[in-house]
């Protein structure tokens, strides 16, 4: 059973509520609970975590060198555009991830078509609304699989 922890950055406690044109009418409690569903079906633990500030994000990843995590799938929201800090946090726990977007940040602002993130991901989905989870989460079921 690994364990697999996903984060959310900030403003996604908003979905649902939030620019639906662009984010969709889906809540966040809504995608936790299928991507628990999800990993729990495939034998996997799955925990959530999301917050507005950037320090408790970095200490969520921090917290894995303590509290080993198998695979992490992170929404950095706009601190994808903006922080180092982040970069380095899953730089320095080592652990694999998938950048996860809703929306497809290429489509969108040019300052949204950079991230801190991407070339240390082990892959990025985005552009597909809520279901850009449920496919992270897929990819890490059969990545996990292949490995063991
Ligand atoms: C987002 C895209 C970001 O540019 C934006 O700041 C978000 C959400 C997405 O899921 O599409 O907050 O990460």
């Amino acid at each position: 059973m690994a364990k697999i922890l996903v984060l959310h950055g900030p403003n996604l406690n908003l979905l649902g509520q939030r620019e639906p044109e662009l984010y969709g009418h889906v809540t966040l409690d809504d995608i936790n609970q299928g991507l628990m569903d999800q990993a729990q079906k495939a034998g996997h633990s799955c925990s959530c975590f999301q917050s507005n500030s950037e320090g408790a994000l970095l200490d969520a990843i921090g917290a894995t060198l303590k509290q080993p995590i198998d695979y992490i799938i992170i929404n950095p929201a706009a601190l994808t555009h903006t922080s180092i800090a982040l970069r380095d946090a899953l730089l320095a726990v080592a652990v694999p991830f998938i950048e996860v977007h809703l929306s497809n940040i290429y489509a969108r602002e040019t300052f949204r078509h950079h991230s801190y993130l991407d070339d240390i991901a082990h892959g990025v989905i985005g552009g597909f609304g809520s279901m850009s989870y449920q496919l992270a989460m897929t990819a890490v079921i059969e990545f996990l699989s292949r490995e063991s």
